[in-house]
Order: structure tokens, then sequence, then C-alpha cells
């Protein structure tokens, strides 16, 4: 017999059906038992006489049963099946499950992180993570198909990289091949979505893999997804900004996201250090947090340049004359600060044309129109103190890109797990995905970072100093 979905049995009254599923609850009443039973569309309840008494919750389980309508006295609002139950004839367990480590009913605040990590598997059992993570799937889907509507292609771009300069402290990887030598895993696909519109894509989207050796938050992940994107030909910031809110917006609207703004309003870096003190703010009313609306604002015209934070390890290699950028090197400066950019003066004054997304006090995406030209990506590296050589070894592949052709462009990356956070409701970015780090970097389920045997090391000409 062909499986039945939970969410059809409502339709199939009177019929012989075969579920399977999880047990979520039991309810045992001597010769009656009543269990729900519950598969990716719902749960329903299944009533056993003189069997099932004996089954584990959670436990795997496959039944053949009857659908019943149920008197209406018996009819449960609560539950989308409530007008039928499963009057049980046969049953078999396919996966008996023991004492679980945590309990997946509830919404498992309360329980210690580290223990509902190195049990995500079930922790995803969870109601609230089982949604959070489907959400997040339909999320995504509308973002793609508001992108490929709007002619955008999607291209993957190399892991194993060379370090993209995003500001935080990179991820290693030891070659074997290149003994002594490093891969950087990419902080974004940043330069390479620049060279496709060398290489001539002009529309260029792609789910991104991020990762950023820096200390964790709340918002903050050391592996993270952005959507990201660029786009050619572009000569103002509303030439990106325009067409990302609308896929923004349509997406949340595909959710059943509610937006507080129709057009998301725009604030100068100025301004809103002004009203806020804060480049991300919080819009929302008491009333508009309490229920679950979405506060989308533009920030742009921000300083392109900032004095090097001594306590901040990659702002100290990347501003050796002790001025650093503020959000991305590969950025251009609004049109009539290019002089000053050129000329190496007022560097405090430059005007990059950066535009970042907030929503709900957080910032969601960050973009710009970028340096297309070898003048201006080489004079940014030498306000930050790089020498000629240094600029070559660093982004000399750029530069050569940029003397083959390279047409004006610009982008935006969003980051996605921030989005499904504001989306959700939820504060911590770990609650949107699958299998977060933990606060300290230890990944879920597995056991990593570990040690390796000393034949790995060997073949990648390493030796580990003893630890203190
Ligand atoms: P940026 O560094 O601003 O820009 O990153 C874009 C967006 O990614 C999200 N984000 C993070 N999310 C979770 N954990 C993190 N550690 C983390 N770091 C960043 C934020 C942020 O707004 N290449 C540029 C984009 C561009 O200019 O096109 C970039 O990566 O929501």
């Amino acid at each position: 017999m062909p499986r039945t979905l939970i969410a059809d049995t409502v339709n199939k009254v009177g019929e012989t059906v075969q579920l399977a599923g999880f047990v979520d609850t039991k309810r045992d009443h001597g010769k009656v038992t009543f269990i729900d039973l519950r598969d990716r569309s719902g749960k329903v309840q299944i009533v056993g006489y003189k069997m099932l008494g004996e089954l584990k919750v959670e436990s795997v389980i496959q039944v053949t049963g009857e659908v019943k309508a149920r008197p209406a006295a018996q009819v449960n609002p609560d539950l989308a099946t409530g007008t039928v139950e499963i009057d049980v004839k046969s049953y078999e367990v396919l996966a008996a499950a023991q004492d679980l480590p945590i309990l997946v009913d509830g919404d498992g605040r309360e329980i210690n992180e580290d223990i509902r990590l190195q049990y995500r598997y079930i922790d995803l059992r969870r109601e609230r993570l089982n949604r959070n993570i489907r959400l997040r799937s339909k999320f995504v889907r509308a973002l793609r198909e508001g992108l490929y509507a709007q002619d955008f292609v999607e291209i993957e771009t190399p892991i194993l990289s060379q370090s993209t300069k995003e500001g935080a402290r990179d991820f290693l990887v030891p070659s074997r091949l290149h003994p002594g030598n490093f891969y950087a895993l990419p902080q974004s696909p940043q330069q390479y979505k620049q060279l496709l519109m060398t290489a001539g894509f002009e529309r260029y989207f792609q789910i991104a893999r991020c990762f950023r050796d820096e200390d964790l938050r709340a918002d903050r992940l050391l592996e993270f997804t952005q959507l990201d994107l660029e786009m050619s030909y572009v000569e103002d910031v509303h030439d990106v900004m325009d067409p990302v809110e609308k896929v923004v917006k349509d997406a949340i609207a595909q959710v059943g996201g509610k937006l507080r703004d129709a057009q998301f309003p725009v604030y100068t870096y100025e301004e809103a250090m002004k009203e806020f003190g804060a480049d991300k703010f919080d819009l929302r009313s008491e009333a508009e947090k309490a229920d679950g609306t979405l506060a989308f604002a533009w920030v742009i015209k921000f300083p392109f340049f900032k004095k090097v934070d001594k306590s901040d390890a990659a702002e100290v290699i990347d501003g050796k004359s002790g001025w650093t950028f503020t959000h991305n090197p590969f950025s251009t400066p609004e049109k009539e600060f290019i002089p000053d950019l050129l000329a190496g003066r007022n560097i405090d004054k430059i005007i990059t044309a950066q535009y970042d997304l907030v929503c709900n006090g957080y910032e969601v995406g960050g973009g710009s129109l970028r340096a297309h030209t070898r003048e201006v990506l080489e004079a940014t590296y030498k306000i930050m103190g790089y020498s000629q050589e240094e600029i070559e070894a660093s982004v000399g592949h750029m530069l050569r890109a940029f003397d083959l052709g390279t047409p004006p462009h610009g982008g935006i990356a969003l980051g996605l797990d921030r989005l499904v956070a504001v989306l959700t409701g939820e504060t911590s970015i770990k609650e949107c995905v699958a299998f977060p780090t933990s606060g300290s970097g230890s990944v879920s389920v597995m056991s990593a970072p570990g040690a390796v045997t000393g034949t790995q090391l060997e073949e990648l000409g390493l030796s580990v100093k003893e630890q203190a």
C-alpha cells in the first residue's frame, strides 16, 4: 500500500491508509493508547486497542488503519487533522528510539546549548527549528526566482582561495602539494564576482558560504551564508539598491513577512549617526516589535576610510599607514571624491559609494559601486600604506583584469542567516542554521576542530607547537 501523508488523511474518511512517522506524544489509557503521529506534513491522532502501548516517543513507526471522523465533541481545533483519527489495525516499528538526551517538545530555549548542538539532528525535530529551516528554504527559493526573473546568472566560485579582504581574520588550509603554503577560505566571493563582470556575465548571483575567523556574537557565525550579487553598467547606487529592494520585498511577501515601509527609507551615514548614534538601527515602535513587523532602511554615503583600531589584528595588517577601509577596499568613492582619492588627500572626508541595508537593528546587507580601473584601486591601497610591490602581491590579479577591460559595476551581499533571523523573530542566528558552530567555535554533532595524525602533519610539511 502506498504511504499517505498525514495532512491528506482528512480527505480519506472511511478509507484504509498507511502512514509513517515519529511518535510525537503518547497517552496510555490501559486498553486504549492514543499517539500523535508526526510526519513532514503534520500530526494526526492514531488510536490503538490493546496495542501501541509499548512504543517510546520519537520512535519511527509505520501504521495501517482506517481514517475515522471524530464525533463533534472530540474534534481537536488545535490540530489541522483534528476532525479525524486513525483506528490502527496493524503497525511496524521501523526504528525504536531509546530515551532521548533532550526533549523536542517546547521551544528548547531552556536546554543547554552545547547539548542541543551535540544532538542537533534531534533538536531539529523541534517545531520551532523545523519551521525556521523550512522558512529559510522557501525564502531562498523566492530570492532565487526573483533574481532569475531579472536575468541574473547563478555561478559558484572557489572555496579554496587566496585571502579576500573583508576586514576579518582568514581561515587557512595547508596545501599538501605545496608544503608550507596555504589557501584561505573566502570571507566573501568579492573578487571572483568582480572578475565575473570582467568576464562579461553582467548579472551574477550566488548563495555563497563565507568564512571569517572573528569573535562570535549572537549575530555572527564563523561560517555564514550570503546572497551575493553583482551587476555591470551601473552608474548610481540606486541602480543596485532598487532591483535588490524589489527582490527582497517580493521574497518577503512570499513567506508572509510584514513590511513597515512599502519603500525602504534612505538615511545618509551622517543622518543615521545623528539620529540613532549608530549605522544600524531599529525603526519599529513597540507595537510593531510585538507583531513581527520588518523595518528595513538603507544607509548611504559612508566614509571610505577610518583610523586603524590597534586591537583588531586584521585592521592592523590592512592599514599599514594607520588608515584602513571602513567596508571594502574594492569600492569606488562617490564621483566628486575621486580626485581626492587619487591624490591621497582629505582622506577622512572621502565618501564611498557604499550602501548598507539594515532591518530591525541588524545590518542585513552591504555593497558598493566598485573600482573598475587600476588607478582607483591602486590609490586606495596607497592610502592604506601599501608599496607598489605589496599592491601587486595583494591585488595584482585584479589590476591585470582591469587593464584588460572591466565594465563599471557594483553589487551587494545580503546576510541570509540574519535575514531569516529577523523574519522568524529569532534573536540568535544559530536558530536559523541547520548545523551551526557553537559559541566557542566547535562544530555541531561532530567533533571539530580536532587534532590530526603525525602522518597528516608530515605530508603537509607542518609541525604543531606544544600547547601551553
Ligand atoms: P559584508 O562584509 O558587509 O560585505 O557582508 C555582507 C553581509 O553579510 C552578513 N555577515 C555575517 N553574517 C553572519 N555572520 C558573520 N560573521 C557575518 N559577517 C557578515 C551581514 C553583512 O551585511 N563582499 C561584501 C559585499 C559587497 O560589497 O558586495 C561583503 O562581504 O549581514
